[in-house]
């Protein structure tokens, strides 16, 4: 089986999908998705991550595979002066275990280097979510400490180990996978719009665009 992922801004387009897989208590397992999943909650999510890409705090990405949406992941808690954000996603049940969630990070790594012009991400998983480190180890990140959770997000995960990993944009060379094509419309474009160049943030004059893994093989 071929996959061919690529990841786009986020739209209100996708809350539909968005809702149907993030609403499968199979992801709750492992990551802070709210257990049960309400009525609307994609779009209300969707609505809050549009007004915080709009203001460089995040960079939130739809992955499509094949064109199909398959999941989100995003740069979070970005912040430009340290050049730093967090790297969280995921990949509905469906289409686990295909190589997806590792070829969208390798793209979204990318644009967080390349485009956004961060110099360290970091990204936490739980110990017992195997799935998830495989990810992080795939794409060049080093476990950089393991610590007891003590976030109270609906009394899930506290006191659970979670795995730091960090990755350094000098110990990660450009991924020879990632390919670009075409511009996008997206709410980084819509906030440059809305600014004079002179008002524009550096991070917003960079256009950004649709990017595309070349299709490999799946397992
Ligand atoms: C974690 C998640 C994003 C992985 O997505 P995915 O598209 O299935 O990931 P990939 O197919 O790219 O890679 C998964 C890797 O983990 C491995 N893996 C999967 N289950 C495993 C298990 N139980 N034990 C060991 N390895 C496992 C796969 O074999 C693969 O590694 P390989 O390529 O070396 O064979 C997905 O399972 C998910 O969305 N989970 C729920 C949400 C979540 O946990 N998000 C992350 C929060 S930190």
């Amino acid at each position: 089986m071929t996959i061919s992922v690529s990841i786009r801004p986020v739209e209100m387009s996708d809350a539909d999908c968005v809702q149907r897989y993030a609403a499968d208590v199979r992801l709750h397992a492992t990551c802070n998705l709210p257990s049960p999943y309400p009525e609307g909650g994609a779009a209300s999510f969707i609505d809050l991550t549009l007004k915080a890409n709009d203001a460089g705090k995040q960079f939130t990405f739809a992955v499509l595979n094949s064109g199909e949406f398959v999941g989100l992941i995003g740069l979070n808690d970005v912040h430009l002066e340290e050049r730093t954000a967090e790297l969280d996603y995921w990949i509905g049940f469906p289409f686990w275990n295909r190589g997806i969630a590792t070829c969208a990070a390798s793209l979204a790594i990318g644009y967080a280097f390349q485009s956004i012009g961060l110099q360290t991400l970091f990204s936490s998983a739980l110990i017992r979510n195997p799935a998830s480190l495989r990810v992080l180890e795939k794409n060049g990140f080093i476990k950089v400490g393991e610590h007891f959770y003590n976030g109270l997000w609906k009394d899930r995960f506290r006191g659970e180990m979670l795995a730091r990993h960090r990755i350094l944009k000098f110990e990660h060379p450009p991924n020879q996978r990632i390919e670009c094509s075409g511009p996008c419309r997206s709410p980084h474009e819509r906030a440059s719009r809305r600014l004079s160049d002179d008002e524009t943030p550096w991070h917003h004059r960079q256009r950004p665009r649709r990017l595309r893994a070349v299709d490999r093989e799946a397992r």
